[in-house]
């Protein structure tokens, strides 16, 4: 089945990517949110759309400035370090924008990294971080890998199990390549992120088998509303015979990385909204010449992109091309927002006071 869960020239309106970042600033600003601070979540977000990543683009700035209104995200936010070595950090968010204090703590690391080799920073008391390989690509303009994980409160089964436990608790990983588009693997270790399901629901379109299934183990094809417990998302893999332990098994992985290693939480334990995070940086000349890594990179995506494509296929991809690709539509032609969000996004800059500039 065609994958319909998607924007196109029906359901959405282009925007220039830089009058949107002009909007999500005013707006952050127009609820309080200091200067810098504005900058940096309307830059995560925008950058989420841009990449066509759009369940966790722009539209998020009405919720967010929302809950930064209802005191749910307090602001001004302070980044704290705890306690720290000189490789790792646990870091507190200060309960403020988790896009903010995941982008914090990803600088931390990037610094550790500069000085000594390895930064790995866990970040607790934090919220939603949107697009988590945002943080893990920060580090690829310093010649480094960068990692990334989060955990959120249940939306995903136990492989075998029958009630949501876990989150989509998604993974970014981020590898400078040479000519070749960096590597950039982002992805929730459920079968789908869970804003998938929201957005085929918005848009009126089936979910593919596979993706969901209820409590007594029917697949669905009718996407359900997030907040009900009668369903769950499958971990990534789906069923036994194809892996659904794996995915578990990475999910609870990042729970230990971001949740119990930072004392934060593990997704059974937060409330919906509240993310505990992880970040790594490594810097690649501790292990060799920055060069001869990346000129192996651009050797090992060619290869991939040089295997024969299954019958019916066009071409065989890496992580990051599909979000690459989005990256040169979007630029040139605008980004596409969802209509309802658009129309959203535009009654809340009306309703905080600021300029309409979309
Ligand atoms: N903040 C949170 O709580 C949270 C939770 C879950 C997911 N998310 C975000 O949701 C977004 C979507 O997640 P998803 O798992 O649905 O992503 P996805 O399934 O769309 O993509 C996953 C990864 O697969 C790659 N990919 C896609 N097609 C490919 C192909 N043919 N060959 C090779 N690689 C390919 C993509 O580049 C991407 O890196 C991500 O940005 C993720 O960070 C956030």
């Amino acid at each position: 089945m065609a994958n319909k869960v998607k924007l196109n020239d029906s359901n959405s309106t282009r925007v220039p990517a830089g009058d949107l970042q002009k909007q999500l600033l005013s707006i952050f600003q127009g609820v309080g949110t200091p200067e810098h601070h504005a900058e940096i979540a309307a830059k995560v977000l925008v950058s989420a759309s841009v990449r066509g990543v759009d369940t966790h683009g722009v539209a998020n700035v009405v919720g967010y400035s929302q809950a930064i209104e209802n005191g749910v995200y307090t602001i001004p936010q302070q980044t704290k370090v705890i306690t720290e070595s000189e490789t790792t950090a646990l870091v507190s968010g200060g309960n403020g924008i988790g896009l903010v204090s995941a982008y914090e703590g990803m600088e931390i690391a990037i610094e550790k990294a500069k000085n000594y080799g390895l930064g790995m920073v866990s970040i607790r008391d934090g919220h939603h971080v949107g697009m988590v390989a945002y943080y893990a690509m920060m580090a690829l303009e310093h010649n480094m890998i960068g990692m990334s994980m989060t955990t959120a409160a249940p939306a995903v089964r136990p492989a075998l199990g029958a009630r949501k436990m876990l989150g989509t608790n998604p993974i970014g990983f981020a590898a400078p390549a040479g000519a070749e588009r960096d590597f950039v693997l982002d992805m929730a270790t459920s079968t789908v992120a869970s804003g998938k399901v929201g957005l085929a629901r918005r848009l009126g379109v089936p979910i593919p088998e596979g993706w969901a299934v209820t409590n007594e183990g029917k697949a669905i094809t009718d996407p359900p509303d997030g907040e009900n417990d009668t369903w769950s998302l499958n971990p990534l893999g789906n069923t036994r015979e194809q892996g659904s332990h794996k995915g578990y098994g990475l999910a609870m992985m990042v729970d230990i990385l971001c949740g119990v290693l930072s004392g934060g939480g593990f997704s059974s334990q937060l409330a919906r909204g509240e993310n505990m995070s992880w970040v790594m940086a490594i810097d690649i000349a501790r292990f060799r010449d920055v060069d001869d890594f990346k000129a192996m990179m651009d050797d090992m995506i060619g290869e991939l992109h040089a295997t024969p494509p299954m019958p019916g296929e066009d071409r065989v991809l890496v992580a990051g091309d599909p979000e690459a690709d989005a990256m040169d539509d979007r630029l040139a032609n605008g980004v596409p927002v969802e209509n309802g969000q658009y129309a959203a996004i535009k009654a809340r800059a009306a309703e905080v006071s600021v300029e309409i500039l979309i």
